[in-house]
C-alpha cells in the first residue's frame, strides 16, 4: 500500500511537470505584454492609414440631413468639429489592439492640434506629420535604425540593388545589412551566388540566371562518364559510369562477333594496329561508355 502511494504520487507529480511544461510556452505567448512587441513603426503606420481612411470618409458627412441654405456652412463647421475627429479617432483601432490604442493616446493631443490648423489637402501627408516627424518612430524609405541611415544602394540607385531587403529598412531599428534574395549576394546584393552568371537588363537590374553545368563545357560533362542534371544553382549526376545502360544482349553478340571478325582478319594480314583500335572504340561507342 505504501509503496502504490508514492508511486501515484510520483505520478501526479510527473503529471504536473509535464502540465507546467506544457503551458510554459503559451503563457508567455498570453501574456500581453508580448503584443507590444510590435515595432512602433507598424503600429503608427497602420493608425496613419486608418486615419487618414476615416478622415476621407467623413469629408463628405455633416452633422446629419437636410439641404437648406445654411448646409454649407453646417459642412464647413463639421469640417473642423469635435464629432467628426472623434468618428475618425474611434475607427483606427479596433478594440483589442491595446498597443493601437495606446499609441494613439500618448499622441492625441498633437494629433487634435493637427486636425484643428491644417487644411484637408495636408492629409496625404498625415504618415510623414506623423510617424517621422512627430512621434519619429520611423525612418524615410531606403534608410533605418536610430538615426535613419542610409540603406545600402546599388548601382541601379535601388536599395539593396532591388534584389533584397535593408533590414531596418523605414523603422528606427535593424543593422542596415542586405538580406539578399536567393541568387544574390554582397553588400548590395548586386552579385551572383556561385552557380548564377550575372546580367544586366534593361532597367538596370541586376539579373543572376542559372548556370547548365551539364552543357557549358563542350568537351566533357562535369559527370564525365555519368549522367548530368541541370539544377537550379548546380547540377547532379546519377546513374553508374560503367553499367548505366546496359547494352542489349543481340548488340553484345553482333558487336563482339564483328571485333573477332576484324581482329581474326587483322592477325591474318599481320595484326593491324588501327583497325584493332577501331573495333575497340566501335565497341566502346555502342556501349556507351564514351
Ligand atoms: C555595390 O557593391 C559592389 C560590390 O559588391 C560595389 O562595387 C558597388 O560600388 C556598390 N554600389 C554602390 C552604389 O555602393
Ligand atoms: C533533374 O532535376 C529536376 C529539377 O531540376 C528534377 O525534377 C528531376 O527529377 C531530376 N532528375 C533526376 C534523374 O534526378
Amino acid at each position: 500500500m505504501p509503496m502504490m502511494t508514492t508511486m501515484s504520487n510520483q505520478f501526479l507529480l510527473f503529471l504536473c511537470f509535464l502540465v507546467i511544461l506544457l503551458c510554459l510556452p503559451c503563457s508567455t505567448f498570453m501574456m500581453p505584454g508580448n503584443f507590444m512587441n510590435v515595432d512602433p513603426c507598424i503600429t503608427c503606420k497602420a493608425i496613419s492609414e486608418k486615419f487618414v481612411e476615416g478622415y476621407k470618409k467623413t469629408a463628405g458627412s455633416n452633422f446629419g440631413g437636410g439641404n437648406t441654405d445654411w448646409e454649407e456652412k453646417k459642412l464647413k463647421g463639421y469640417a473642423k468639429s469635435e464629432t467628426r475627429l472623434i468618428e475618425i479617432m474611434e475607427n483606427t483601432c479596433s478594440k483589442s489592439e491595446s498597443q493601437c490604442s495606446g499609441f494613439l493616446e500618448k499622441y492625441e493631443d498633437q494629433i487634435e492640434e493637427w486636425y484643428q490648423s491644417s487644411s484637408s489637402n495636408l492629409i496625404d501627408d498625415f504618415y510623414k506629420w506623423f510617424c517621422l516627424d512627430t512621434t519619429k518612430v520611423c525612418c524615410p524609405e531606403g534608410t533605418f535604425g536610430k538615426n535613419c541611415r542610409r540603406c545600402p544602394y546599388g548601382d541601379n540607385g535601388r536599395v539593396c540593388s532591388g534584389n533584397g531587403n535593408c533590414d531596418g529598412d523605414g523603422k528606427r531599428t535593424g543593422n542596415g545589412r542586405c538580406n539578399c534574395h536567393n541568387k544574390y549576394r554582397g553588400t548590395n546584393c548586386s552579385e551572383c551566388q556561385s552557380g548564377y552568371t550575372k546580367s544586366i537588363d534593361k532597367d538596370n537590374q541586376v539579373r543572376c540566371t542559372d548556370i547548365d553545368e551539364c552543357h557549358s563545357n563542350l568537351i566533357l560533362s562535369p559527370c564525365v562518364l555519368r549522367k548530368c542534371n541541370n539544377t537550379d544553382g548546380g547540377y547532379e549526376c546519377f546513374g553508374e559510369p560503367f553499367y548505366r545502360e546496359a547494352p542489349k544482349l543481340g548488340t553484345l553478340i553482333a558487336l563482339t562477333a564483328t571485333f573477332l571478325i576484324l581482329l581474326y582478319n587483322d592477325m591474318q594480314a599481320l595484326a593491324s594496329l588501327t583497325s584493332i583500335i577501331t573495333s575497340l572504340l566501335t565497341i566502346a561507342f555502342a556501349t556507351n561508355l564514351l
